[in-house]
């Protein structure tokens, strides 16, 4: 509280201004037992495998952004075109007032769903969530300074296991709950389910779920999507690498790894993988583990599954929500959706 220096007759107290934003975080680096455990289970496994959680330290949080700006990742601007044509009308047909944003990285595209709740006259509070704290600290700063008087809660945690700490939405709001990026092809199909029941808790009658998911087309272009010309998504790939290095002091050579990206068609999905270039013992003395790989073997780091109208209309339907609106681009390859409690 603070005081004005005016005569002691007419002394004036005022409240303390609210912080513009504020940030609660539910993971630190290395010192998270249940990631610890999923991490050593992965690489220990008869396929090793990484969760793609472990691509996004504040570098490789840096390095996807550099992803969304190249010319072959079309994800990014396609979702940014289709925001930009449907916020509008969405944000007026939903009367929306608040948005969580689930996996907000540096929630540019985010503006569009704000501009438009903005226009609208709700907007009340935005909520980002994420993985990387620094992530969550800098879009909340941003946003709180872009949209003054605009609410901004931001958690830092962990999206399979941290969305109940997402606060609850006052009795007379409207949340969007927005799961952009496509995110929701990093998980496999039993993730992705229980994600999807996790979702659909966060929304009362109503709300509704906003999600970008990148269709199945052309392998060609899906393939150049993640093996681009400048090497940025394998630079993305063997950060992978460092981050865990870091965090459990891990003792491999990013550099030993080469990039790989290839398109699965059975199970409709881009993996991304580093194969050993030598023989490699990656002791990560944190976990306790040593990963041995083999010259020519690799490690999975990512899938990215690719959907069609049907399989996200089921998604919907096994969470207990009911598809209420489709848009895709004009050449088929990414689209949003709305969905609403059943
Ligand atoms: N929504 C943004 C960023 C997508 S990148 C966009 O569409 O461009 C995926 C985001 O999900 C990253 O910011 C990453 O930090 C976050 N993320 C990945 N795994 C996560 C997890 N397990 N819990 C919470 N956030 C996670
Ligand atoms: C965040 N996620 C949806 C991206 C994707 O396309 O699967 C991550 C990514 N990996 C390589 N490039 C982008």
């Amino acid at each position: 509280m603070s005081t004005r220096a005016t005569p002691p007759d007419q002394v004036t107290t005022r409240s303390p201004q609210p912080l513009p934003w504020r940030l609660d975080c539910h993971v630190a680096a290395g010192d998270d037992a249940a990631a610890a455990d999923e991490l050593r289970r992965a690489l220990t496994a008869r396929r090793p495998w990484l969760p793609a959680r472990w691509f996004y330290d504040d570098a490789g949080c840096d390095l996807f952004v550099r992803i969304t700006d190249l010319a072959e990742y079309y994800q990014t601007r396609t979702e940014q075109a289709l925001l930009d044509q449907h916020m509008d009308a969405l944000v007026r047909a939903h009367g929306l007032t608040e948005l969580v944003e689930i996996g907000s990285g540096a929630a540019r595209k985010t503006r569009a769903i704000l501009d438009a709740m903005e226009s609208a006259g709700t907007l009340n509070r935005f909520i980002p969530f994420d993985i990387s704290p620094g992530a969550v600290a800098a879009s909340a700063a941003d946003i709180a300074s872009a949209y003054p008087g605009t609410r901004v809660h931001g958690v830092a945690g962990d999206f399979s296991r941290h969305l109940s700490r997402i606060p609850r939405r006052p009795a007379d709001g409207r949340r969007m709950v927005a799961f952009l990026g496509g995110t929701i092809g990093n998980l496999d199909p039993p993730r992705r389910r229980t994600m999807m029941r996790r979702l659909a808790r966060l929304l009362r009658p109503g709300d509704c779920l906003l999600l970008g998911t990148d269709l199945a087309h052309d392998p060609e272009v899906l393939v150049r999507a993640y093996d681009d010309s400048e090497g940025v998504t394998a630079e993305f790939n063997r950060n992978i690498i460092r981050h865990i290095n870091h965090a459990y002091a891990g003792d491999a050579d990013p550099d030993a790894f080469a990039h790989v990206a290839r398109w699965n068609a059975r199970a409709s999905r881009i993996e991304m993988h580093l194969r050993a270039r030598r023989d490699i013992e990656w002791n990560i003395a944190g976990l306790g583990v040593v990963v041995p790989v083999e010259a020519g073997s690799t490690i999975r780091t990512e899938i990215s599954c690719k959907f069609t109208a049907d399989s996200v209309r089921a998604m919907y339907e096994d969470a207990g929500l009911v598809l209420a609106d489709w848009h895709e681009d004009p050449q088929g390859r990414y689209a949003l959706s709305v969905a609403t409690r059943a």
